[in-house]
């Protein structure tokens, strides 16, 4: 990762401009040289959301990239802001010969980000960020080319002030896409904690990994039933950052690989399921953004990682599990193993660490998606200030979440006949029913649930920003460090 802040049209191999419908494209005209100013007056570049328009000119750098930051767009003027530097970013990745990109933005731009967040400090920030998630790529090739990125990007902002925490913010969020976009083999339970001891090792966290002989003594029936059906174990992965007294729990879903268990997943639904780890990359990756940012909190990640296949040792529908918290719970389904393995991590975390917030992150139900598709987070919770406080780090933070009830009435759709709870509440409100079992598992801990399943990773053919490349997104990351900056303060 090569971010840097400085002039953005010197010893670089292309330049490019941002800017918006909105402020209007004067500046451009006036800053951008003659040939911009041409495009601009043809109306072949409007600057629309996402729209870039590559120019050759005889001044140095000889290529210009306008890019777009739109008008009036559902997500803010922080988003177009990320949207438009993106968009410039994946414009000059088009290019080979392009190792280098300088990037200069019409200050109004900026200046409505920073309205939207938190200054200009931050919006500069928010930009360096989104440069360098564009500028990501997973590649195993070792013989064929990967896909082009830049060596590096330089932002034209007015100050040093933005590079570091932006440099922290955009590694911790690679950390977690790297973890997601793994091959389930080469990130199985026992491949994802040796990946946290070394991430630990880095950034001087402590870990902790439960393994089946402590899962077993501690009771934790979720994870244990869950992970029986794997020749990898299942383990507790446990990462702790401490900078201040105040302590918060982040609960992160790390089944490495989600085959539904005996309750199979059909082929086309299966191929996806590498990614539900997702939400315990999230956590790692917060986890990992608090310590380099140095925030005033001690955060705790507790990472269940699992497996779920099929197998002659598979637990099965119709067996009743013991949980930490003593609860039993009768298996509808072996395919919702989610929130199976996630209420042992949130009993515990609420037990053992008291924390004063628990938010957990997880691609828990295919109804989340059915419901807002790839563009917003489902949000739950138990406690309507940290809900509250959730959806604004969500939105300001670029990803976006939506709230959806959390009435009782949900809760009667658990009922067993055999054991305290089932682990399914049939066809309807699936994403609510699966938060409704959860919160059997927190106590009165104040907590927060992100249904990832629809953001976590952008399909080949899905809905793109051009800051996500297909594949992992990250999402979760930047919320949770927008939640604790905010906490800071308050
Ligand atoms: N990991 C899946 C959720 C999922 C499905 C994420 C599709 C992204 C896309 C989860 O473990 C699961 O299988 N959930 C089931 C629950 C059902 C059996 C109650 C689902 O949503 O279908
Ligand atoms: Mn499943
Ligand atoms: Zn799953």
């Amino acid at each position: 990762m090569a971010l840097r802040v400085g002039p953005a049209a010197e010893g670089v191999d292309a330049v490019a401009y941002v800017a918006g419908k909105k402020e209007g494209l004067d500046w451009l005209r006036e800053k951008a040289g003659k040939a911009a100013r041409l495009v601009v007056e043809l109306g072949d570049f409007r600057g629309e959301a996402e729209e870039t328009v590559l120019v050759y000119r005889e001044e140095v750098p000889h290529r210009l990239v306008l890019a777009g930051a739109g008008g009036d767009e559902w997500y803010g003027d922080a988003e177009r802001l990320r949207v438009g530097v993106a968009a410039a970013v994946r414009a000059a990745r088009r290019i080979k010969n392009v190792k280098s990109l300088g990037v200069v933005v019409d200050p109004r731009l900026v200046a409505a980000a920073a309205g939207a967040g938190g200054g200009e400090t931050w919006a500069w920030e928010q930009a360096l960020v989104a440069a360098d998630m564009a500028n990501y790529v997973y590649s195993l090739r070792s013989k064929t080319e990967k896909p082009h990125t830049l060596d590096e990007i330089v932002v034209e902002a007015p100050s040093e002030e933005p590079l570091r925490t932006a440099k922290a913010i955009a590694e911790a969020v690679r950390i977690a896409r790297d973890i997601a976009n793994a091959p389930p083999e080469r990130m199985n339970p026992e491949r994802l904690e040796e990946k946290a001891r070394e991430i630990a090792k880095s950034y001087g966290l402590d870990i902790t990994v439960l393994h089946r002989g402590e899962l077993e003594s501690l009771g934790m029936g979720g994870i244990l039933g869950v992970g029986k059906g794997s020749d990898v174990e299942p383990r507790l992965i446990i990462l702790r950052y401490s900078g201040g007294p105040r302590r918060v729990a982040v609960v992160g879903k790390a089944v490495t690989f989600d085959s539904g268990g005996l309750d199979l997943k059909p082929p086309q639904y299966m191929l996806e399921m590498k990614f539900d780890k997702s939400g315990g990359a999230a956590a790692i990756g917060a986890v990992v953004a608090a310590a380099a940012l140095r925030l005033p909190f001690e955060v705790v990640a507790l990472v269940p990682a699992v497996e779920n296949l099929p197998s002659g040792r598979s637990y099965k529908p119709l067996d009743v599990l013991d949980m930490y918290n003593g609860l039993t719970v009768e298996v509808g389904n072996t395919d919702a193993e989610g929130r199976l393995i996630l209420a042992d991590a949130l009993a515990y975390a609420a037990e053992k660490y008291k924390p004063e917030l628990m938010i957990d992150m997880a691609t828990l139900t295919g109804a989340a998606v059915v419901a807002l598709g790839n563009h917003a987070a489902a949000l739950m919770g138990n406690n309507e200030d940290l809900v509250k406080a959730v959806e604004e780090a969500a939105w300001r933070a670029g990803e976006p979440a939506w709230r959806l009830p959390m009435w009782p009435v949900y809760a009667k759709q658990l009922e067993s006949k055999t054991a305290d709870t089932n682990n399914i509440g049939g066809r309807w409100a699936g994403a609510i029913t699966a938060a409704k079992f959860l919160e059997k598992f927190v106590g009165d801990t104040p907590w927060a649930h992100l249904d990832i399943a629809g953001v976590a990773w952008v399909q080949e053919n899905g809905p793109k920003k051009p800051y996500y490349e297909h594949g992992a997104t990250g999402w979760g990351v930047r919320t949770f460090v927008e939640l604790l900056r905010a906490r800071a303060k308050a």
